[in-house]
């Protein structure tokens, strides 16, 4: 077998600056030792988010020079639109700036107070919007998914029981079920073809629709390719096509599989919705054929909906995931098994076992990437996902503590991530000496954007 290459030559490069020691160290200091508020520059590897931060193609900036800004009836629209449909395959597109605002437009439009939404694992935003709406937005991950070292091939699954008792329980107050392709929430594991048509047909049975959330769309085609006998020989396109033939609608961000930097949209089969859909969209986003977006970004899309499904470019992405995370496996550190499609998790709680939960392992983590190479990376465990007590400010703890490493769209090369294996076992050689950290200062919502921690001083009692 060849060796897998980057499958793309670099036309135009952005330059990293170096930092040195006692640079980082003011960084951190200057930031609250959140990672959310260094400055771009600072960093040397931005493992942050794979959320519109990949490289675009030549052909998409050839298609930018197209775009064509005509307030209404754009021909960038129509060419958007016209992929859209040709890959997912709805009805009803609505364009809208990310995904965030297909999810609000979404659960305004479906969700009442009392409702209830389940989903594999609804992604933060996703959770916000429904919430917002007074509906309760329920994860049910499949049993796999909570043993981090099982390496079952389709972790991102849903739980199919216990979405028909969701729904017999809840009959009459479920708006919608979904699930979210590939499951971010749940270390970014893909969901089986079977998984996605038997929820469909458990959700159909009982008149209530079915949607995905397709962020990741391509990398959960590609897995269903490779790890699913069947569909070794079918294209990515066929099977991206199949996925959306089971489903009503689906929400998007284009920041992910579009392969551009900033866009989303939302899909409907149903013309009453997707009316009310766009009035609500022409309140808040834009005219239903540019929604948030510029028409140079809708042509953008439309050439990278199809750029993510290439098997080439899949069979890099995925590679050089994997081989970020069995590179530091070998090195003795702990993550989410399998390597998923767009990030590598780290268990940070079996990593630093000497931490406690209430002193923030991930966290503690993230700090010292960057400490020791400017690599940035985002904690997924308590400070993002811990629950307060509003009147005991008691806080429970996330169910793993997670430090993600999502790695940017065609922009890194194998020397980046060689880079990054390196910093990450420099740190696990000195893992016994890294403290905790606590909160200084937080938010009432979302506390992980904006929260500043001080380092624990002295090291936390041994756990019996
Ligand atoms: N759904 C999933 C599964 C996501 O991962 C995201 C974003 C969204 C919805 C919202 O899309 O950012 O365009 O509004 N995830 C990014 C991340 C932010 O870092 O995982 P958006």
């Amino acid at each position: 077998m060849p060796r897998i290459i980057e499958p793309f030559r670099i036309k135009m490069v952005e330059p990293i600056r170096m930092t040195t020691a006692e640079e980082r160290e003011r960084y951190l200091e200057a930031a609250g030792f959140n990672l959310f508020k260094l400055p771009a520059d600072a960093i040397v590897i931005d493992l942050l988010t794979d959320s519109g931060t990949g490289a675009m193609s030549s052909e998409q900036w050839a298609a930018l020079m197209r775009g064509d800004e005509s307030y209404a009836g754009s021909s960038s629209w129509e060419r958007f639109e016209r992929a859209v449909k040709d890959i997912f395959g709805f009805e009803h597109v609505i364009p809208t700036h990310q995904g965030r605002a297909a999810e609000r437009i979404l659960a305004s439009t479906l969700c009442r107070p009392g409702d209830v939404v389940p989903n594999n694992t609804h992604f933060d935003t996703t959770r916000a919007n429904i919430e917002a709406a007074g509906t309760r937005a329920v994860d049910l991950p499949c049993g796999e998914s909570h043993r981090l070292d099982s390496v079952f091939p389709f972790k991102g699954d849903i739980d199919l029981e216990a979405l028909e008792r969701s729904l017999d329980e809840n009959a009459g107050r479920v708006p919608f079920a979904m699930i979210t392709v590939t499951n971010n929430g749940g270390g970014g594991q893909p969901v089986s073809m079977e998984n996605i048509r038997r929820a469909s047909e458990i959700c159909r049975a009982r008149g209530v629709p079915f949607y995905l959330d397709a962020c990741r769309f391509a990398e959960n085609a590609y897995f269903i390719q490779q790890r699913t006998p069947e569909y070794r020989e079918t294209s990515l396109l066929d099977i991206a096509r199949e996925m959306f033939s089971y489903a009503d609608g689906c929400t998007m961000s284009a920041k992910k599989d579009g392969m551009a930097n900033i866009g989303g949209f939302l899909c409907s089969n149903d013309d009453a919705v997707a009316r009310h859909e766009e009035e609500l969209l022409i309140l808040t986003e834009g005219f239903p054929t540019y929604g948030g977006l510029a028409g140079r970004d809708l042509e953008a899309i439309a050439v990278g909906l199809y750029e993510a499904l290439d098997p080439d470019y899949q069979r890099y992405r995925t590679a050089s995931t994997r081989y970020l995370g069995e590179h530091i496996v070998a090195g003795g550190v702990p993550i989410v098994q399998p390597p998923g499609g767009h990030a590598i998790y780290i268990d940070a709680a079996t990593f630093l076992p000497h931490i406690p939960r209430s002193e923030y392992p991930g966290q503690a983590l993230a700090i010292e990437l960057y400490r020791q190479g400017g690599v940035r990376s985002v904690e997924i465990g308590s400070v993002m996902l811990g629950q307060r007590d509003a009147e005991t400010g008691v806080e429970v703890a996330a169910e793993h503590e997670l430090l993600r490493l999502a790695i940017p769209r065609r922009v890194y090369t194998k020397s980046h991530i060689d880079y990054v294996v390196e910093i990450t076992l420099e740190v696990a050689a000195r893992a016994d000496s890294i403290r905790g950290v606590r909160i200084v200062e937080q938010a009432e919502a979302l506390r992980h954007f904006s929260a500043t921690f001080e380092p624990v001083q002295e090291a936390a009692a041994p756990v019996s």
